[in-house]
């Protein structure tokens, strides 16, 4: 059995789909913190399959003890943490407390149960401003804001405890951008509040919830000027932490990208296109911190896993804003 921490949430949800379609069973802790209830609903619509779910703190070692005792787990795919970095800069110790402290919690508990499988999402922020493009996983590693560094630190923690009990599995993924949703429309990303992040910003434009997008900055060094980022479908995604399952041995780092950039204005563009649907913008300053282009080099999860991304911005863009029609 897979126990999916953070199952609830956007990437957790899609991995969770992608287990089941390749037989695995699984078992969800989430203590609804960005997610909602419904989740589980929905997976089931999706699956067909009653997950069992626990509504947990995974810093609580007492409930996380009885999840080990209830079910026999082989594996665990660790998605839960917080994840927004403008609310890491206000409250860093949440951060660190939360993302850290569950994890610590977590390896605790899997030690002593016997159970040395993990994959643990993390993120490109880790690379912090890349020297040179694509971006291979053994760049130096740096970050600029405490979210970056919960990632940076619990990957360093996974290290040593791999140095000190090589009975351990761990895969750390480093994911680019996701984005897109479910083809069913039933899961998705489902911000609260203003969206930092853009396609979530863009969908809400598309909605009417939100009137214009502010482009940050349209005088980048890039293919048109606007930021350029590596977009994933989650769908991909998902598929990349069921083949990193079935390849554990060790432990491994990989890029979970398409290798592609893709700007502000080509992203809005699509979306435009495939949905028919006119997405107003305004040109405005740089968004401090952000980097000009960020996309990854796939070839070691490539040649190591068989990863290749096969969905298209079109697909992003059509499935995203699908699951908010579809949800409104
Ligand atoms: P999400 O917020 O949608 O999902 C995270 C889930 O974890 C939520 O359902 C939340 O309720 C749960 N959670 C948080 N703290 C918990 C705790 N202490 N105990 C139990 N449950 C808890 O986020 P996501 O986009 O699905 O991201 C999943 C992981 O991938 C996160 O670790 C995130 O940092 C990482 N990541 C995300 C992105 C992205 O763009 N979405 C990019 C890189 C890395
Ligand atoms: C952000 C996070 C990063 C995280 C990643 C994936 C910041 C500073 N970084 O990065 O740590 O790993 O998401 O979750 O938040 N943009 C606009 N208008 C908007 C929003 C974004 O023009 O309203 C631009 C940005 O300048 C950037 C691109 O769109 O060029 C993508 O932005 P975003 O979706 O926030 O992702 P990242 O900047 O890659």
């Amino acid at each position: 059995m897979i126990l999916v921490t953070g199952g609830l949430g956007y990437i957790g949800s899609h991995t969770i789909v992608e287990l089941i379609k390749n037989n695995y069973e699984v078992v969800v802790v989430d203590n609804l913190s960005n997610s909602k209830r419904e989740v589980i609903d929905k997976l089931k619509k999706i699956t067909g399959k009653d997950i069992p779910v626990y509504i947990n703190d995974l810093c609580d070692k007492k409930a996380l003890r009885q999840i080990f005792q209830d079910n026999i787990i082989d594996s665990v795919i660790h998605f839960a943490g917080f994840k927004a970095v403008g609310e890491s800069v206000e409250k860093p110790l949440m951060y660190y407390r939360n993302n850290i402290d569950s994890t610590l919690t977590l390896l605790e508990v899997m030690e002593e149960f016997n159970c040395f499988n993990i994959i643990f999402s993390s993120s490109a922020t880790v690379y912090g401003s890349p020297k040179s493009l694509p971006i291979k996983e053994d760049f130096p590693l740096s970050t600029t804001n405490p979210y970056g560094s919960t990632k940076l630190f619990i990957e360093q923690i996974l290290k040593d405890l791999y140095t000190s009990n090589n009975k351990f599995n761990i895969t750390i993924l480093r994911y680019f951008n996701p984005i897109g949703a479910d083809e069913s429309g039933l899961i998705g990303e489902d911000p609260r509040g203003i969206p930092n992040n853009l396609m979530p910003y863009i969908v809400k434009v598309a909605t009417g919830e939100l009137e214009i997008l502010s482009v940050f900055g349209d005088d980048y060094d890039t293919v048109d000027g606007t930021g350029v980022r590596d977009y994933i479908h989650v769908t991909d995604l998902a598929r990349g932490h069921v083949l990193s399952l079935k390849n554990q041995n060790g432990l491994r780092i990989y890029n979970l990208g398409t290798g592609h950039g893709t700007s502000v204005l080509e992203l809005v563009n699509t979306f435009e296109k495939v949905n028919n649907i006119k997405i107003n913008k305004k040109i405005v300053p740089r968004r401090p911190g952000d980097i000009a282009e960020c996309f990854a080099s796939c070839d070691k999860a490539f040649k190591e896993l068989g990863f290749k991304a096969e969905k298209t911005i079109e697909d992003m863009c059509r499935d995203a804003y699908n699951y908010v029609k579809n949800n409104e």
